[in-house]
């Protein structure tokens, strides 16, 4: 028995060395050692009003500047006629409104006229809810949506008239059906009779936003957020968590309640990059905490707001005064302590109360949080370590996610680890914007972290290549092989999401991005695709996958080949993720090792990611460019003999079955 034995296993050496030596990777599934368990939450969404991603991009309002609270009251419109702001409006927090008077003479008009986010993108025969705060007694407004860039004349799409008769603030609604698609259209408001009339918050929206809500949010774009399956979903930000100084951080608690009375906050990437400026980027929290915990929980992904620790943006502000003192800083404890009521609060709570008020009686059930974004020095760990104290006395089991600082490793983030573990925090926030060399060096990051402190989180990566191109194919095949680091090492790191999500293609602020859209479009990057495949393909526990007895991450003599393996248990489903960043095509010998005799393998499927060309990209004109494509793929006795092609991301998928 032992000679047979002996024999066996000097065969299969032999048969191994032949393998290679016909430059075949010899790669080895250990079926037989289910590793440990694949968080939920591994792979999600971070979500930041950048590049017009709330307002102007998620949140489906077409009026810019409806409030008239821009400090340029009148910038988005033009106005004519006799109009005039005035500032003790309905809405304590945005006061200001607009008074349009009859000119005196009847064919000089008076109105206004609202240019949008870059236009406002129409569509033929969909429904347009315009609504309006107004007053005024038996007056009559005609509310257009017009096409004035054609040849230079007005084109009317759309028009209709609306009676104001209150003497008290009223909310007036009407929907208006454009005959013809329009990116770019402007909503024009004339006074049609003869008096006055007051009108505040004038807004526009589809009525066919995500899931049909009122105050929503753009279809196309949440489709293409919860199409990858996001285990997480985390929010606001991002430096806008921060702020430029601390009354310009992201304040939960203006970002709730009735619309109308959110008061409006600075977004600073208006300003954030000279040559990427627009001063009409600001936040209405429109789409404020209640509307992201609701599109997690539509979503399937378990929220994770961030809030401010008191310090301001650490770029910006090198002064101490800048920041909150640490004796001044239980308002913003307080802060996070109201928001976890916020979120998962009785009703007969102030916050719960609010939350149940705005529709969602039952709480949110949140579990992580996260305080502070890109913070770094000693300021940092004694300002966390009282948000730490208060949440873990009041709320023991949130989960608590701290910063390493901006970069994923050096000076800060040598520091801030040992600090965040002295600090007991259960997640630490990596972020990592690094060019292709480092993608390609990283796939064994995680192989030697500290299993004993905090879980790793993430929180912000992309591959920035080189050049003019930003979400090319070859960025997107090295974030596809950096994952497989991640997934191999799933029992330390539990959350993984790319950044930032979305941009308008002519208001972006920083690239590359997950997601580009224009008024009426949006195209999902290759980068989505690999978020995709891995969010499909997440499994339930990690399987060891190794060559020559080494875990396969792109190492000298591992001929660019990255890989890893898991398990869905769910499924009885093996899948494998390899990604092949050299140029040439790679031979691959897959044995699933230690099947149980009366199991095999079947038959199952290769999804592969691929172009010829690196730079290539997917655009609003190309959306399908580059695509997985799916075949079916036959395994021999538990070993799969196959080819992946250079340049190739490729999920494999088998099921286990009864012989
Ligand atoms: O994702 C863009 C920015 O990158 C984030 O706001 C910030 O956290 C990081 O510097």
């Amino acid at each position: 028995m032992n000679r047979r034995l002996t024999l066996l296993s000097a065969f299969s050496f032999i048969a191994s060395v032949w393998i290679y030596s016909q430059g075949v990777n010899n790669i080895i599934v250990h079926t037989n050692k289910i590793g440990t368990e694949i968080q939920p939450t591994m792979y999600g969404h971070f979500f930041e009003d950048i590049n017009y991603g709330a307002d102007g991009g998620l949140y489906a309002e077409l009026v810019k500047n409806r409030s008239f609270e821009f400090p340029q009251n009148f910038m988005g419109w033009s106005i004519f006629g006799n109009v005039k702001l005035l500032n003790d409006g309905p809405f304590e927090k945005n006061p200001h409104y607009v008074r349009l008077s009859y000119s005196g003479h009847p064919a000089k008009s008076t109105g206004i006229e609202n240019e949008g986010f870059f236009g406002i993108g129409v569509k033929a025969e969909q429904n347009y809810r315009f609504s309006v705060w107004a007053r005024g007694e038996k007056q009559k407004i005609r509310v257009e949506l017009i096409d004035n860039d054609s040849m230079g004349e007005t084109q009317v799409l759309i028009a209709q008239e609306l009676g104001i008769n209150s003497k008290e603030w009223k909310k007036y609604e009407l929907i208006l059906t454009p005959k013809q698609t329009l990116d770019k259209s402007h909503l024009r408001i004339f006074l049609t009779s003869d008096g006055t009339v007051d009108l505040e918050h004038v807004s526009l929206f589809p009525t066919d936003t995500w899931k049909g809500r009122e105050n929503g949010l753009r279809k196309d774009l949440v489709q293409a957020l919860a199409d990858t399956k996001p285990g997480v979903f985390r929010f606001p930000g991002g430096c806008i968590v921060e702020g430029t100084d601390l009354t310009t951080r992201y304040n939960w608690k203006n970002s709730v309640g009735p619309v109308e009375n959110r008061p409006l906050n600075e977004n600073r990437w208006h300003y954030s990059f000279q040559h990427r400026f627009f001063p009409d980027y600001f936040q209405t929290y429109g789409m404020g905490f209640y509307e992201m915990f609701l599109l997690a929980e539509d979503m399937g992904a378990e929220p994770l707001p961030v809030l401010s620790c008191g310090l301001a943006c650490q770029f910006q502000n090198t002064d101490e005064d800048a920041h909150v003192k640490l004796s001044d800083l239980k308002p913003y404890i307080q802060d996070a302590l109201d928001l976890i009521e916020f979120a998962n609060g009785s009703t007969d709570t102030k916050w719960g109360g609010l939350r149940a008020e705005m529709g969602h009686p039952e709480p949110f059930n949140l579990k992580f949080i996260g305080i502070g974004n890109e913070q770094w020095g000693p300021e940092y760990p004694e300002r966390l370590k009282p948000f730490v104290e208060a949440i873990r006395k009041e709320y023991p089991d949130m989960k608590i996610i701290g910063s390493s600082g901006p970069n994923s490793e050096g000076k800060d983030f040598e520091y801030l680890w040992p600090e965040m573990k002295k600090l007991k925090v259960d997640l630490v926030d990596e972020h990592f914007y690094r060019p292709e060399e480092w993608f390609l060096n990283s796939g064994n990051r995680y192989d030697n972290y500290d299993r004993k402190g905090p879980k790793v989180f993430a929180g912000e990566y992309a591959c920035h290549g080189k050049g003019k191109k930003w979400n090319h194919f070859y960025a997107s095949l090295l974030e596809a092989a950096f994952l497989t680091g991640v997934e191999r090492n799933a029992d330390i790191v539990y959350m993984a999401t790319y950044a930032p999500l979305l941009a308008h293609i002519e208001g972006w602020q920083w690239r590359p991005d997950l997601i580009w859209f224009d008024n009426l479009r949006s195209v999902r990057t290759c980068s989505w695709y690999v978020q995709y495949l891995y969010g499909h393909n997440k499994g339930t526990n990690v399987i060891p996958l190794t060559m020559n007895n080494k875990a396969v991450s792109g190492q000298d003599g591992q001929n660019g080949l990255f890989a890893s393996a898991v398990l869905d248990k769910d499924d009885n489903t093996y899948i494998l993720k390899v990604v092949n960043t050299s140029d040439k095509g790679q031979k691959l010998n897959i044995e699933f090792k230690g099947i149980k005799k009366s199991l095999a393998i079947t038959d199952g499927k290769c999804i592969t990611l691929h172009s010829d060309n690196l730079d290539a990209e997917n655009t609003l004109d190309d959306p399908n460019r580059i695509i997985p494509i799916e075949k079916s793929i036959s395994v021999d006795d538990n070993v799969l003999n196959t080819e992946i092609e250079k340049m190739t991301f490729a999920v494999y998928k088998f099921k286990l079955s009864k012989k």
